[in-house]
């Protein structure tokens, strides 16, 4: 039996004649971090929303949990979600918010814990106006805990954050995670989807364009690796006369590999000719590298 806690298949969404979402298929399993990926306008919040009950399909099948989100009347009480873009009654204080949400949801959760695990309990009496963008968020993920849902959809949750709320974030998420939180993530921060996500998948323009974890996805897709040495134009001469391919960046000298193997061969050259080198360090292709150029080449090859 499938462990699939969301299943997504041939998923479509027009508004007024744009295919918002373009028949996506992807299914997520219990207790794992599945990041959506992709530029302004690729289709995730749409995507999110649909699964969330809160937008209806144009086709396609969707189950979560189970249930057709657009039928259920008890998905409500297992999912949590944190909108992209959350806002909350102005002049409504975050332990107020918490305690109308457990009497609409009708649950037992320690607010007080909530609060700690975001980090908000020194804003529990603060009106929502009053709080920093930040910390609004970090209500909105407390919010999205009340009901100690099965499910969270989690729209770019550290979107402005600076980065030590950020990584405050991403440590309530590893926990969620291991308290066995299945968790389906949009950010635009790769790094973000490159620590957290078990799988991601890349959207452009309503279409996932790959998927798979994020190592998978970057073997797939990356250019040579590098070897970053600095040093001196004595080392750029060594290079040169060894045949090594290479461009000076600043202070840098970038070795091009074309097997990262081949490191090695670099550095024992140089060490043999007595080359003055400071440092060096070994580069592979980030998820966000190879996104950039993934999404990068699509809009230029439907410009030409
Ligand atoms: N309610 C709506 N009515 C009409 N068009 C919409 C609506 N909501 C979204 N769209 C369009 O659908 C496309 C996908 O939007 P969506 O919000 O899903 O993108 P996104 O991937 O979440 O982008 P972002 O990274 O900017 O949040 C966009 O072209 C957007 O203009
Ligand atoms: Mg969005």
């Amino acid at each position: 039996m499938s462990d699939a806690v969301i299943d997504v298949s041939n998923l479509v969404k027009t508004y007024s004649g744009l295919r918002a979402v373009d028949g996506i298929s992807f299914s997520i399993n219990r207790g794992e971090v599945f990041s959506l990926l992709g530029p302004n306008g690729a289709g995730k919040t749409t995507t999110v929303e649909i699964l969330e009950g809160v937008r209806n399909r144009t086709s396609g099948e969707i189950t979560v949990l189970g249930e057709d989100p657009e039928k259920s009347r008890s998905l409500i009480f297992k999912v949590g979600i944190l909108p992209q873009d959350f806002a909350f009654i102005y002049n409504s204080t975050p332990k107020e918010a918490l305690d109308f949400y457990k009497g609409t949801l009708r649950t037992s959760s320690d607010l007080n814990e909530i609060l700690e695990m975001v980090e908000l309990e020194d804003k529990a009496t603060t009106p929502f106006q009053k709080l920093s963008g930040g910390q609004k968020q970090k209500l909105g993920l407390a919010l999205s805990l009340v009901n100690d849902p099965e499910i969270l959809f989690l729209d770019e949750p550290t979107s402005g954050l600076d980065p030590r709320a950020r990584r405050n974030i991403w440590k309530v998420i590893k926990t969620l995670k291991e308290r066995g939180k299945s968790i389906l993530l949009t950010t635009h921060y790769l790094e973000e989807a490159e620590l957290l996500a078990d799988k991601v998948a890349i959207m452009n323009r309503g279409k996932i364009i790959d998927a798979g974890t994020p190592m998978e996805i970057v073997e797939r897709h990356h250019e040579d690796d590098n070897l970053i040495i600095r040093g001196d134009g004595g080392v750029e001469q060594l290079l040169s006369t060894g045949g090594f391919q290479f461009q000076r960046e600043g202070s840098y000298v970038k070795v091009n590999l074309r097997n990262i193997k081949d490191a090695t061969d670099v550095i024992n050259y140089l060490y043999e000719h007595k080359a003055k080198f400071e440092d060096f360090t070994l580069k592979r292709e980030s998820l966000e590298d190879v996104f950039v150029r993934m999404v990068g080449e699509i809009e230029e090859d439907e410009t030409e």
